[in-house]
């Protein structure tokens, strides 16, 4: 039908005869002349149609936004002062001699050029028509592209794509699962997987030592711009490797995506502990291109008369910073209680500043509601430990360690945006030595990563202190995005026995994993890996802030479809056949 397509047409076709097919994107009459613009994948190309070939001028008359067409012309330049530089081929123009309609198309819910004004529900809604646009289609070229790249240098690295089921148990990821009802169970549940985690394990215990998947993976969590609860990992699983062997894998393969698809060369990735980017930017997801840190003053603060500063800073648990803001000393006492109550999101009871008018005239130069609770000789140590200068201001942040973190940590990130700070380039970088446990909801120990990680040091290092223990884990970071992660796993049953005995997970809870501990006595490989969001990998390539523009069918903040109106309910016999009484009806 066709024999070229419209982006494609530009000079060296002049004089060619062409077949196109495509979408009206716009009609325009110019008394006498129809100007079409048609779209496909490709772009946009002008075909124009006069009353000397009647028949197809009176067809192009009739023809609306939308409808399908199929065509013949003859390419030719466009006549001098009518080139268009912004459009790939604007320089040409297609005079139609043949015109089909090939379906007709009713009025679109929104204009393609105007969609922003239609809200994003609409845009749910009529999905099909909003991946028209060229924008969305371009992401999802770039993701067809990073995909394949990813493929292409894992295959090349050895590393086969091995399927692991969707209908499965619980894995432990640390969010709700997607329920399946079994009819052939009456009672009994599958659940989708939230990772192929057991799996990839399962297999590197069968010998398939390097395994790759591109897995789609289901979590019923809270969503937020960069969470969907159908996800796809690029899931990654090796035998009898290192850390740094899994590390140097990772960022290699990000950086043939980076070269082969955007044309980057991604720099150096830097290595730093958990614990190290906590501290200087309350965050195990730290954005490097933002220069702004976090300064400990607790040593500082411990004999001030300032109670919300003191008590945090002689408790062990608490924490005492200054975050100095470049400029910020402009801020008005709007822009100042906007940012406390940001803060308080995060938990913080206030935000403490200091604005340094003239750091040379001493107190008098300052501005601050808390210079009559602190000696003037801290507040000049402070200054100089953060090194402010005239124009700045400093923010205090003083709580649990927790609290500080969250806080101080979200408001570097919001500084950086409206102060204009964020560097304009790519930063990666790993955070390596998470913790094995954190405090989890019930004040019991819960896993940082999954229950499978290994704690380094073993057993011992789980002995005395388990909440102190640290965890082979690592995870990649871009741009102040959790990318990945993954760790190397236990493939002792001694260790992984002595972690879930931390995680107090009984026999009962155990029987769940019973498999797994029976398959690590059967001779297990020392294995590890990592897995890779692809959603997000993509909306950071494509510049995107939201997740749901680089699938192509995405669900709603409240994890519905606005298309197929999924879930929905069911009729009464199919739930008469999987066993369930939906309560309340
Ligand atoms: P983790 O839970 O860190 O690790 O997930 C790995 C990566 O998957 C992406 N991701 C998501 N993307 C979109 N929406 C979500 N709801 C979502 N949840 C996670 C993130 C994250 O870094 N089995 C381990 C990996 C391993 O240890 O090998 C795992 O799933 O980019
Ligand atoms: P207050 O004495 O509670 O009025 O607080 C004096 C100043 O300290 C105000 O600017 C508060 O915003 C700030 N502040 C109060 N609690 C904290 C805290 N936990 N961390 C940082 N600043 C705080």
């Amino acid at each position: 039908m066709r024999s070229h397509y419209c982006g494609e047409i530009n000079a060296a076709h002049v004089g060619e005869q062409v077949q196109l097919c495509g979408w009206v994107h716009r009609r325009r009459d110019h008394g006498g002349v129809i100007f079409l613009d048609i779209r496909d994948r490709t772009g946009i190309v002008q075909v124009v149609y006069d009353p000397d070939t009647p028949e197809s001028f009176a067809i192009a008359d009739r023809v609306r936004n939308e409808f399908v067409l199929g065509m013949q012309g003859r390419v030719r330049p466009r006549p001098e002062g009518t080139v268009n530089p912004e459009m790939a081929t604007g320089e040409v123009e297609v005079l139609g001699a043949q015109l089909t309609i090939l379906n007709s198309a009713a009025t679109p819910p929104f204009q393609l050029d105007e969609y922003s004004e239609a809200g994003e529900d609409v845009r749910l809604k009529y999905r099909y028509v909003d991946l028209r646009r060229p924008e969305m289609q371009q992401r999802l070229l770039t993701r067809a592209r990073a995909t394949s790249a990813v493929r292409r240098f894992l295959e090349a690295e050895g590393y086969w794509e091995v399927e692991t089921p969707t209908l499965t148990r619980a894995t432990p990821e640390g969010a709700r699962d997607y329920l399946v009802p079994s009819r052939t169970h009456p009672g009994a549940f599958f659940a989708l997987p939230q990772s192929p985690q057991v799996f990839k394990q399962l297999l590197m215990m069968s010998g398939m030592d390097k395994y790759y998947q591109i897995a789609r993976c289901y979590r019923d969590e809270d969503l937020r711009h960069d969470r969907q609860p159908e996800f796809t990992q690029i899931d990654i699983e090796a035998s009898f490797v290192s850390e740094g062997e899994v590390m140097a894998l990772t960022e290699n393969m990000l950086r043939s995506v980076f070269a082969e698809v955007l044309d980057v060369t991604l720099p150096e990735f830097p290595v730093m502990t958990h614990a190290e980017a906590m501290r200087r930017y309350g965050s195990d997801k730290p954005d490097l291109r933002n220069p702004l840190e976090l300064v400990d003053v607790a040593d500082l603060m411990q004999s001030v008369e300032f109670k919300v500063f003191n008590g945090p800073a002689n408790d062990p648990a608490g924490r005492v910073v200054a975050l100095r803001a470049p400029g910020g000393a402009r801020l008005s006492r709007k822009e100042l209680d906007d940012y406390t109550a940001f803060v308080a999101r995060y938990g913080a009871k206030g935000l403490a500043y200091i604005k340094v008018n003239e750091r040379d005239r001493g107190a008098e130069g300052l501005q601050s509601p808390i210079l009559k609770f602190l000696p003037d000789e801290v507040v000049d140590q402070v200054l100089t430990r953060v090194e402010a200068v005239d124009g700045d201001v400093v923010f205090f942040g003083a709580d649990r360690a927790g609290v500080v973190n969250d806080s101080i940590g979200a408001l570097r990130n919001e500084l950086g945006v409206d102060l204009d700070l964020v560097e304009s380039r790519w930063a990666p970088c790993w955070v390596i030595e998470f913790p094995m446990f954190e405090e989890g909801r019930d004040g019991a120990p819960a896993p940082v990563h999954h229950p499978f990680t290994q704690p380094i040091g073993g057993v011992d290092a789980l002995r005395d202190d388990p909440l102190a223990a640290l965890a082979a884990a690592y995870d990649v970071v871009l741009n102040g995005y959790e990318l990945g992660g993954g760790s190397l796993r236990i493939h002792d049953q001694e260790i992984q026995q002595a972690v879930f005995d931390v995680l107090k997970i009984g026999q009962e809870g155990q029987m769940k994993f019973g498999f797994l501990l029976e398959a690590l006595k059967s001779g297990c490989p020392p294995h590890g890996g990592i897995a890779l969001g692809l959603d997000r990998l993509v909306m950071l390539m494509t510049g995107t802030h939201a997740i749901r523009d680089v699938i192509a069918f995405p669900k709603t903040q409240s994890a519905g479809c606005l298309l197929t109106d999924a879930p929905s309910v069911v009729d009464e016999h199919q739930l008469r056949d999987l066993h369930i009484r939906v309560r309340g009806s």
